[in-house]
């Protein structure tokens, strides 16, 4: 009896041990309230299993400029955001040509993208920002890392471990909690507190020429833009949907409209990067549209070559385009809390 004391003793104690409090059991997150801006779509494509935390964001904001996280941190790009810079709407800005970059499409912005339900990417193939990070980080144009490695190195830190426990209630990293925290920082770039968004909410007023440059953007026989680009009932300035615009008579595609809020800050323009200047994008929709039997039947002055607008038509949409740049974000975005 007395020789099975120890082993009683060892098992009781394993038992007390396996009921202790797990760090799962004691993880309070708190619930990051995205805004709900004017004229924006009320379905987001939050997942039920990755809801938006303050720890979460904050954790994938540490991770979106972490450039120590890849083997190659001696060379660009090692994080997302050496390729998507705050300061041009999560675009790569002028040096962004595909040159540059060395990636197949130019640039897209990480703005509103929370209200993305159709699909990312110039094409629309990745169906969520969680399979976007994944693939951001594997793709040997990206990052081009190697995600067990990416989390050994997270791990191993002295700072993640508690950061992730915070976030996901367990310091055991996996590349899905990468993804998860990332994607919830994205979701957190809500930008709606631009001149536009102003007049929208009665504070402030457009002038002349952007009213009229407005009333252009969204009638058929203006400029025409709104049917893919959206406008004051659709203010994310795009349905986030597939169209061939005409850019070229053989076929290239279908290509996103991508938004067009903050254009004046991510030239160059179109999927390949062939515009720079807002005007050559508004002489390209007024003169230059080429006719295939792929174009979009929503691009209906093509018979005459595009829209026709006169210059101070012209003048009068890109005034009102420059309308909808909003540097600072909305009322509450992570861009003023950098
Ligand atoms: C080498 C530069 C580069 C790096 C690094 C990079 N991206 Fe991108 N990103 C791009 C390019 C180029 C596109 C457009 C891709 C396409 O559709 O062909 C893009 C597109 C995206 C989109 C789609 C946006 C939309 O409107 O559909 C998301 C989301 C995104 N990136 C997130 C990230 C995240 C998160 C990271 C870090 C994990 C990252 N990117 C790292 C260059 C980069
Ligand atoms: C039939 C749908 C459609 C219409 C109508 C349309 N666009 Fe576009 N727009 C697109 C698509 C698709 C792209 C991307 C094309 C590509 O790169 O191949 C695009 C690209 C753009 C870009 C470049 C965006 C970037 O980030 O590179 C701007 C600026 C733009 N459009 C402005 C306008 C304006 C202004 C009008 C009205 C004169 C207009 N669009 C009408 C579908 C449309």
């Amino acid at each position: 009896m007395k020789a099975h004391f120890p082993l009683l003793f060892v098992l009781l104690s394993l038992v007390l041990t396996a009921c202790r409090p797990t760090p799962e059991e004691t993880y309070t997150p708190t619930p990051y309230e995205l805004p709900q801006p004017l004229f924006f779509p009320t379905t987001t494509n939050i997942p039920a299993d990755n809801p938006m935390t303050e720890e979460g964001v904050e954790l994938g904001k540490k991770l979106f400029f972490d450039s120590n996280l890849s083997p190659r941190t001696s060379h660009l790009p090692n994080c997302c955001a050496s390729c998507h810079h705050p300061e041009y709407s999560f675009e790569g800005g002028p040096e962004a040509t595909l040159e540059h970059l060395g990636t197949e499409h130019t640039m897209l912005p990480l703005i509103n993208l929370a209200w993305n339900t159709t699909g990312l990417g110039w094409k629309g193939t990745i169906k969520t920002l969680e399979e976007m990070v994944y693939a951001a980080y594997t793709d040997p144009l990206e990052i081009n890392a190697d995600t067990a490695e990416v989390v050994r190195m997270l791990q191993q830190s002295d700072t993640y471990p508690e950061l992730f426990r915070k976030a996901f209630g367990t310091d055991r990293i996996s590349f899905i909690q990468v993804e998860k925290a990332i994607s919830q920082y994205v979701r957190s770039l809500v930008f709606a507190d631009s001149k536009f968004d102003r007049y929208l909410r009665g504070e402030e007023q457009l002038d002349q020429d952007e009213l009229n440059g407005y009333m252009l953007f969204i009638t058929e026989n203006g400029a025409d833009c709104f049917h893919c680009h959206g406008g004051g009932s659709n203010a994310l300035f795009t349905t986030n949907l597939m169209y061939n615009n005409g850019l070229d008579a053989e076929y290239h595609g279908d290509f996103k409209a991508p938004t067009l809020r903050n254009i004046a800050l991510t030239s160059p323009y179109m999927h390949d990067g062939r515009f720079t200047t807002l005007d050559e994008v508004i002489d390209f929709y007024s003169d230059s549209v080429q006719y295939s039997e792929f174009i979009s039947p929503l691009m209906h002055h093509v018979m005459q070559g595009g829209v026709r607008l006169t210059p101070e038509e012209k003048r009068q949409l890109k005034a009102f385009l420059l309308t909808l740049t909003s540097q600072t974000g909305s009322p509450r975005s992570n861009l003023n809390r950098k």
